[in-house]
Parts: C-alpha cells; structure tokens; sequence
C-alpha cells in the first residue's frame, strides 16, 4: 500500500520544474499502490523544506502545484532532493494533514514519506507526547520524524543516517521510509522492513562494478533503548570504515537516484537498480551511496554486497498505448502474456517441460507429504482453478489456503512439507507472512510471482516467475492466466516419469500450445460483451454459477465485478445451489452460467434447468461446438473448446471483459478502484 517515490540529482542541474515534474510522474506510475492523497516536499530555499499535499489522486496534487504563483518553478538546483508519496489510507482518513510527507514540526526540519504500518506507534506517540511533542496528523508515520528530530536535539553530533539507523531500531511493524531534512541539505536516508523499496542509479559514465559494499552498522543486533532511556545507552554504533569501501561509478561526477517502492517508477530514468532488503538503510551524502546494515542474518550468511541488477523492463510494457486504461490493455495483452509464461519452458515437439527456478528441487518436492498452496484474492482462485489437476498429475495431497486464515489458524507445518506461495505482486503482506510462518518451520517455499526482486520472490528457497509483463491495473487479469499456467507447467513436470500419464500429458501440452490463439477468439467477443454489460450495468447483483474446472473461473469473475463496478456479485458452485442461493433466484435475478462438456456438464445441466424452473434467463458462457447448450438462451458468449484444466483459462476472459465493460458504463475508475490498492502490505 502507498507509493513512495524520491529523486536525488547531484551536481546535475535541474530545475525546479523539473524536479516537480519528475516526482509526479513517478507519483503516477505508483499510484496504482494507493491514490487516496498524495504528496511532495522539496526545497525552498537554502534553508527550508516545502510540503505540498492534498486530497485525492495525483493529478490534484499536481493541479495544486502548478496553481501555485508563489513558487519560482524556475529557480536551478546542483544538488537537491524530492521525496513523494502517493497514499492509500490506514491510520486516519484521506485528508491534506493526513498526506505524506509528514513533518516533525511546523519548520520542516525531517520530512518522510512511509508505506506500511507502524504497530507500536502508540507507545512512541506517547514517549513523545511526554516530551512535549504535539501531532497534527492521525498517521502512525508522523512518529518517525518526531522521534528523529528528538534524537537530533539530544545529539546534534550524530549523522542523518545515524539517526534513521537509531529511530528505525524502535520502529515495529512493516515499513519503508525515505527521509530528507533541512538540518542536512542533499542527503537522503531510506530503509525498509517488510515494504518493498528500490533505489535506481543513474549516472554519465558506466559503472564500473555491479556490486555496491554493505557496511555492518552495529556488532551485535540489540535495539538501542531510545525511548526508556532517553539516551543512547546500548546503541553500538559503528562509524564506517571508509577505506574500505568501493564505489562502483566516478566519485564526484554527476550522479542520479531514485528511490521507488518499485520499478515501474523507476524505469524511464535507468534501468540499473538495487532492490534494498530489510535493515538495509541506503544513504546519500555528496553524491555517494551507502548500504549500512543494522542487522545480522541469523544464519550468519551475511551478504558483502548488494548487487546493482539491470532491470529487463521496457517502458512501452508500462505504458496504456492505445487502450482507454491500463485493465483494458492487460487482458487484451494475454494472447501475448501466456506465450510469455510458456517460452523456453515448454518444448512443443517433444512435449517437455523445464523450469528453470525449480528444477534442482523437484526431487525433493516429488518426496513430500503434501503441497500446501496459499494466497489472496486472485491469486487464490489461480490456486483454486489448478488445484485438481496438480492432485491427478502429482498423487500428492493439495491443500489450497487464503493466506489470512492460514496464519489465524495456526495450521501445522512439518519439513516435509512444500509450500507455495502464489501471489502476482510479491509483496501481500497476509502472503509474506504466511510464507515466513512456513519457513521458520523448514518447510520447503517456493514462490510464484510475477515480480523480480519482490520478497516473496527472494525469501524463496526456489520458485517460478510467471513472467506476465507488470501488472497496472489493481484488479489482476492476465497475471490469473499466467498463474494458472505456471501451475500447470509445475503439474506436467512432476509427472514427467509416469508412463501411465502420457497421454494425458501430451493433451495438455497441445492444449496449452493452441491456446493464445484461442485467447485471441474470445477476446473477438468483446462487443457482444459490452452489449450484455449495457443491459446488466444498472443491476443490483448479479450471479454467476459454475462447478468443477469453472468453479474459480465464476469466483474469480464475481470478484472482478465487484472489485470493478462495486455492485454485488456472488459466484456460486452450482452443486451448492439447492443448498441455499436458489432462493435468491428469480425471474428478475441477473444470472450467469459457464457450462463447458467436461465431466460436470450434466450436472451443470441440472443447475441450468433449476434456475431456469425458477423464472431466470440466464447468460451462457458454452463451447462453440455445443450446440445442445446453447439452444437453452438467447444470450450466450461462445468460447472455444479447451482441455478441461485448461478451460478456465479461456472462459474467464469474457467475466474479465463483462467487468471492465460495466465499469467504464458505471463511470468507475476501472484502473484504481475506490478502496483498494494493488500490492497489499498490509495485514
Ligand atoms: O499481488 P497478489 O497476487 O498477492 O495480490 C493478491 C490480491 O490482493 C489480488 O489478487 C486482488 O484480489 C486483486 N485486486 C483482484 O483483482
């Protein structure tokens, strides 16, 4: 949740203009992550920081910004650092006071931007209050610069990334924190714990290593006692050993940094970037950058270095192009995003499978006693959508878990077991959560993201991208097909050795090498489903009914419409019907069906008839060739016939697009739904 986004140029002219204009359109690439407020701070003289935050999406902040005439847009800055923030609300509600970034007082001395949530900030908020500190916001954020400015007045020797190192040290929960301060002019302090944050470097000259030094801040990991004490009793700082340290680009040459909670943000300026990992506090002073950290790994496998990554991302795969948003582009981009999931893995002609970031483990999975898959929200049903095939390919027992449950049971994990974490963003907190959970018990985790870099994917012991291009639009589409596929592709290999599977394996293998083709057909239905969206979009609710194969399909179709046209919508497994929603139907009650010839279709069949006994006519989603069904309505969207594992993928398409038409007819914000967030780091 929340964007943070901060640029850094040294010895780089720019002005403020352009200063502005950078942070915003960083603020807009993020502001799928949260778009309630947003917010930036820069300089105004040499001596005070500005604030300018408002209320609702970026665009109003920059509309404020560019209204302003006491701002000289003009004025050129060598060195100069902007922090940015665009929000979606947790503690207090979206309000100008409420924005990042927060201050430490009424002169700006500290300002923060903050994605996640401070759990202990009550107690800070009372140290200080004790100290006579007065808040003006209901953020749990404002706590970080007070407590930074209370440490700098107690000792004015310490350093901007000392302080951070210190006040970080008493920050429990989950976050991500970018800093800048009047009291140290064009330097920058970011550090994370459990929120994502990325810092991009943008220089003349080519670096020359792709490795930056990690300097270890503290001997031992005990948290300094800031707060009982009021003084810096047991904080073993280290000052850092300069003769060590190695920069990998031209010291004192014209330098540029970014800091992003992720890449997208990122990636029009540079594509060389360091994906910072918990207790790692990146500093700038004199156009240098640091990596402290402030904690050791347990297992004493401490990392010397971070690595500078080149990121592989195209601009053009962020941008909308042609399409009226970034949800419509990413189900029209699937034909392409599947066959981006499958390359270098399947081998068509001799109907193989690797995969690549797991291969060394299948033998051990092969060995366990169960899969456990977990995750949230869409990610869930691509869970729910695989999790019959993987029984039949694997013969192994497949438990499927939302992962906030997950961890409110408590469930039992044994080293044995192999967990799968399924998640397109890396970076849901409920997901991450579960996973350490597992881990900590030596369960084997493998991890199925679409993000490179993100947690998930590097607290993995192994794992599967799914390689669907980012993801914009808050509610997911293609990253389901992918997950989907990705899962299937995992079933396949696990099966590889059994003679009995073969052809079962090899009608897969054929069925998902027609697909995009087939991705292509349905998406030629989306006239026919903007037509049914115009006779549906004034509804109240609306039903949608499958089993088996296509019971995730009608899940995952209810929560796009809901997600997306904020009316209700409910899928129901058709063999649960007699069991209570048959008394919701109608002859006025909006129902949708998806009946496909697989080895439920007769009692789909029933579920039709039963509906159909009670007054409703309802939308058909039938295979081509299924003449018989499709004689039951007059309003049927024809797909065309898949492999029975395979079919979900093809017939969840037109919910995808039945959801964004009804969106765009309701006046929606298709791409930023009201209440919602894309990367949920929250709990
Ligand atoms: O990034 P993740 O896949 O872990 O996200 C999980 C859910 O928050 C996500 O799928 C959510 O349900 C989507 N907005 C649905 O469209």
């Amino acid at each position: 949740m929340c964007g943070i986004f901060a640029y850094l140029n040294y010895l780089e002219p720019k002005s403020r203009r352009e200063i502005l204009e950078l942070l915003i359109k960083g603020l807009q690439r993020l502001e799928y992550r949260g778009y309630d407020s947003s917010g930036v701070a820069f300089d105004q003289n040499e001596s005070n920081i500005e604030i300018i935050r408002c209320k609702g999406k970026v665009q109003a902040l920059a509309d404020t910004i560019w209204n302003r005439d006491d701002i000289d847009l003009d004025h050129q800055y060598q060195i100069h650092v902007g922090i940015a923030h665009t929000r979606w609300a947790t503690h207090g509600a979206p309000s100008d006071l409420n924005s990042h970034p927060q201050r430490s007082d009424d002169n700006n001395e500290f300002v923060v931007v903050h994605n996640g949530i401070l759990t202990n900030y009550k107690d800070i908020k009372k140290f200080l209050e004790k100290k006579n500190y007065t808040f003006e916001s209901e953020t749990d954020t404002e706590v970080i610069v007070k407590l930074i400015k209370h440490l700098h007045e107690t000792h004015p020797k310490m350093k901007f990334r000392e302080l951070v190192e210190q006040v970080s040290q008493q920050l429990e929960g989950a976050f991500a924190i970018v800093l800048k301060s009047k009291h140290f002019p064009g330097e920058c302090v970011a550090t994370r714990r459990g929120s994502p944050l990325l810092v991009g470097i943008k220089t003349k000259t080519n670096l020359v290593s792709d490795h930056i030094p990690i300097i270890y801040s503290n001997k031992d990991t005990h948290r300094s006692n800031l707060m009982k004490t009021n003084s810096l009793v047991g904080a073993k700082l280290a000052r850092s050993n300069s003769t060590t340290e190695f920069v990998p680009y031209d010291e004192g040459k014209v330098v540029e940094y970014l800091f992003a909670s992720d890449a997208s943000a990122i990636i029009e300026h540079t594509n060389r970037v360091i994906f910072l990992e918990d207790y790692d506090v990146a500093s700038i002073e004199d156009g240098r950058l640091t990596i402290h950290r402030i904690k050791r790994n347990l297992d004493g496998g401490d990392s010397l270095t971070r690595e500078i990554m080149t990121l592989k991302m195209e601009i053009q795969q962020i941008m909308k192009g042609n399409y009226s948003s970034f949800m419509q582009k990413e189900i029209f981009e699937q034909p392409e995003s599947v066959i981006n999931t499958m390359r270098g893995r399947i081998n068509f002609d001799n109907e193989t499978i690797v995969l690549g970031g797991i291969k060394e483990f299948i033998p051990e999975i092969k060995r366990c006693r169960r899969l456990l898959l977990i995750g949230c929200g869409t990610s869930y049903h691509s869970i729910i959508a695989t999790r019959q095939i993987l029984e039949e390919l694997t013969e192994l027992p497949v438990m499927i878990e939302l992962a906030s449950d997950f961890l409110d049971r408590n469930t039992p994990i044994f080293r044995d077991d192999v967990c799968f974490f399924v998640s397109q963003s890396g970076e849901t907190a409920d997901t991450l959560m579960a996973l350490r959970y597992c881990k900590q018990r030596s369960a084997l985790i493998v991890g199925i993201t679409n993000t490179v870099g993100s947690s998930i994917c590097r607290e993995s012991h192994c794992g599967v991208h799914i390689n669907a291009g980012p993801e914009i639009g808050v509610a997911s589409t293609k990253a389901y097909t992918s997950q989907v596929i990705s899962l299937v592709m995992f079933a396949l290999v696990m099966s590889e050795d059994r003679i009995s599977m073969r052809p079962r394996r090899s009608e897969i293998i054929q069925g998902l090498k027609k697909l995009p083709e087939q991705i292509k057909q349905v998406l030629n239905l989306d006239q026919q489903v903007l037509e049914m969206s115009k006779e549906l979009y004034q509804q109240k609710s609306l039903l949608l009914m499958g089993r088996g194969w296509n019971y995730s399909t009608v899940l995952e179709g209810a929560l796009k419409i809901k997600e997306l046209t904020y009316m209700h919508s409910e899928g129901i497994l058709a063999g649960e019907l007699k069991h209570g929603p048959l008394a919701l139907i109608d002859d006025r009650m909006p129902v949708l069906t998806v009946v496909t010839r697989d080895s439920v279709y007769p009692k789909c069949m029933n579920a039709l008839q039963q509906v159909m006994a009670r007054g409703a006519h309802p939308i058909l989603i039938a295979e081509e060739d299924d003449l018989e069904t499709q004689k039951y309505s007059k309003r049927v969207l024809l797909i065309p016939h898949t492999v029975d594992c395979l079919q979900g993928i093809l017939s969840v398409i037109p919910m995808q697009l039945l959801s964004y038409h009804i969106a765009v007819l309701k006046k929606c914000d298709v791409d930023c739904p009201r209440n919602l967030a894309k990367s949920v780091t929250v709990e």
